[in-house]
């Protein structure tokens, strides 16, 4: 059969709401034209982020039940640091509410002023908590993952050249270096495994680690076992162990890859750092057995590690997506290509040349399929980055539209109503109008900032 059917059963569901075009128009101008700013229940299809948004199994919801919610050794802490462990291989494991509260402690142990941060590309949560603590963050993911039409299978790969150059130079502040595993600013797109080796190689030349932002750690491996020689028939347990052999410690959202609502961990080796991390969880976190954790939620991610790797589930979540970007392909809409395992991601100024990047024609785009469709999406462009350290504003490498689909919760039906929505977008977006920011806070913009549209 060529249908990859999605798979598992519909056992509980959750009602959408069907609104006009005539109230979602006015509900996107009482938020100031941001989408962050809407009422979920004004929104018919959220492809605002895959995080946290994931179904739960039957399996994972019986095991909330079984929850242990002692403040010190509960079983289910136990449970979920198996799990972590049969995965990858780190000595000390330190749940934490979310991936950026394992971010603010890991830098603030290892950040500071005057230090560097090599990265592929920071997520946003992960540059914001590298400069917070003082410390610069630096992006330098291949130039091939900078060109949203480069077929390339490995965009989301370190430049190994330019990483060589930067330890070369400044080995003395560097005091780790990080790979997102998949780039998620870069457009969802794998890291190989021969890459992951080789940036441990120069790291270990110089005697730093190397730590892995984990959050699709399931995807990237699904497509190394894709597109890598070597990787067809392995099993995706044994390519994500090879992953992390090559690591000294990880930072996790567990509500991508653990299929969960909440939690994270930090993973490291490093005795010392850990204590360290230790402390700063008990003040911020709390306990090292619970983190900002229910037992409950220790032992839906301990199931969710189990589920996520499971070939079945990986091929109708890399399918499943790609099937969104091929239709827009299709009707000629230049999205990143190859798609991306999380999400497809528009490329906005391609799709409206005439909205310069000063303008936001991400954010134009945003507001569009909010109002046509009630489709939730996110800007990932000049709204997102454009705002640097010094308050000065530069354009962003590219201006993204992100359709990030949550994990088992839409069906292909949903998705034909996303790629309707965006044939009749096409046939009008000459008259889409740019945007201007209003209003914005100091750090991370995006969230709160406000807008209006231009007029022509
Ligand atoms: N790193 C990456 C690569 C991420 O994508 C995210 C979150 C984080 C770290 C932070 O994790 O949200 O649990 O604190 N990404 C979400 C997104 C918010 O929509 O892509 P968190």
């Amino acid at each position: 059969m060529k249908t990859i059917i999605e798979p598992f059963k519909i056992k509980s569901v959750e009602p959408i709401r069907m609104t006009s075009r005539a109230e979602r128009a006015m509900a996107i101008r009482n938020v100031h034209y941001n989408a962050f700013g809407l009422k979920s229940e004004d929104v018919m299809i959220d492809l605002l982020t895959d995080s946290g948004t994931s179904a739960m199994s039957a399996a994972q919801w019986s095991g909330i039940m079984r929850g242990d919610e002692s403040y010190a050794g509960s079983p289910s802490y136990y449970r979920f640091e198996e799990a972590v462990h049969t995965l990858m291989p780190f000595k000390y494991i330190i749940p934490t509410h979310q991936g950026r509260a394992a971010e603010k402690i890991l830098f603030s142990i290892v950040g500071g002023s005057g230090k560097i941060i090599p990265n592929n590309t920071h997520f946003d949560t992960t540059r914001a908590n590298v400069e917070f603590s003082g410390a610069i963050g630096l992006d330098l993911v291949i130039e091939e993952g900078k060109d949203p039409q480069s077929e390339y299978p490995f965009k989301g790969n370190i430049d190994l050249k330019k990483l060589s150059d930067v330890l070369a130079n400044h080995h003395d502040v560097i005091p780790l270096v990080m790979l997102t595993i998949t780039n998620n600013s870069g457009g969802g797109q794998p890291v190989s495994m021969q890459n992951i080796r080789e940036t441990k190689a120069l790291c270990a030349q110089y005697g730093k680690p190397l730590f892995i932002d984990a959050c699709r750690f399931a995807e990237n491996a699904y497509f190394i076992k894709l597109r890598e020689e070597g990787f067809a028939n392995r099993t995706v347990k044994s390519i994500v162990q090879e992953m992390f052999s090559y690591a000294d410690g990880m930072t996790m959202s567990a509500k991508k890859d653990a299929l969960v609502n909440m939690g994270g961990w930090l993973a490291l080796n490093d005795e010392q750092w850990a204590a360290g991390a230790r402390n700063l969880l008990i003040i911020t976190e709390g306990f090292p057995t619970y983190g900002g954790l229910s037992g409950r939620d220790l032992e839906a991610m301990a199931i969710g590690l189990e589920e996520v790797i499971q070939e079945d589930y990986l091929q109708y979540r890399i399918v499943s997506t790609a099937y969104v970007g091929q239709a827009l392909t299709d009707m000629g809409i230049p999205i990143v290509r190859p798609v991306g395992g999380h999400a497809v991601y528009v490329d906005a100024k391609s799709f409206l040349p005439h909205i310069a990047p000063s303008s936001y024609p991400g954010q134009s785009l945003v507001v569009a399929l909010y109002e046509m469709g009630g489709i939730r999406a996110c800007e990932i462009g000049s709204v997102m980055f454009g705002k640097q350290p010094d308050g000065t504003e530069r354009p962003a490498a590219m201006e993204l539209v992100r359709l990030a689909i949550p994990r088992r919760v839409y069906t292909q039906s949903h998705m034909d109503y996303v790629i309707e929505v965006f044939e009749e977008i096409s046939r009008q977006k000459d008259r889409l109008p740019g945007m201007k920011i209003t209003w914005e806070p100091p750090m991370l913009r995006h969230f709160t900032a406000q807008f209006e549209p231009e007029t022509f």
